[in-house]
């Protein structure tokens, strides 16, 4: 059987659209379920519909609790039977009331090395320490979601990035991306294999 993953995304998608074609490759030995956007301009929206992929845009409705909200989305996640959810830029704090219902079962990909920038704009933040001559090299992390912490929990993956001299931000910001492409698919190779 193919392990099912529901990825929550909040924007462009690349990281989703590195496991859609991993999962069509059949480097992946599993599937899709469904795509679940808090914004409703997210580009990985439009990836997943492509890819034929069930995909909503799952918006905050007025006066909601960030409570009320997580249980509303853990229920709907929880409908598509998913084996594990990926965080794969979803850029929004997860409480307890959707963490319990998935222990060991989330999994949060961050673009720095473990307690280094967590939160947004890494990339950039880590660019510019090292600018300012603070550090030498950087990374991609990707680890279980146990609780509220931001970018933090047991880890399954990290790569190590170093800087490359008078590289521009943007060379620099795709080269993060395409570690992280290669990171994730390979972690989830690796969690899957061991499920089975
Ligand atoms: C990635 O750098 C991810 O690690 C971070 O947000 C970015 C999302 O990129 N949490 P994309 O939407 O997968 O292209």
């Amino acid at each position: 059987m193919k392990t099912r993953l529901v990825v929550l995304i909040s924007g462009n998608g690349s990281n989703l659209q590195a496991i859609l074609d991993a999962c069509k490759s059949g480097e992946l030995d599993a599937v899709v379920v469904s795509v679940i956007s808090n914004k409703a301009d997210a580009y990985g929206l439009v990836r997943a519909k492509n890819a034929g992929v069930d995909a909503i845009h799952f918006a905050k409705l007025e006066n909601e609790t960030r409570q009320e909200y997580d249980t509303r989305l853990a229920d709907y996640a929880s409908a598509c039977l998913p084996d594990f959810i990926i965080l794969a830029g979803w850029m929004r704090i997860l409480t307890f009331a959707f963490l319990n219902h998935f222990p060991n079962r989330v999994i949060n990909i961050h673009p720095a090395l473990p307690n280094t920038f967590p939160g947004t704009h890494a990339i950039e933040r880590a660019y510019e320490a090292h600018q300012r001559g603070e550090i030498t090299q950087t990374g991609v992390m990707i680890h279980l979601v146990p609780d509220e912490g931001v970018d933090d929990g047991p880890l399954l993956a990290t790569q190590e990035i170093n800087f490359i001299q008078n590289e521009s931000l943007e060379d620099f910001e795709s080269r993060v991306h395409q570690v992280e492409h290669e990171l994730l698919v390979n972690t989830l190779k690796k969690i899957i294999k061991e499920k089975q």
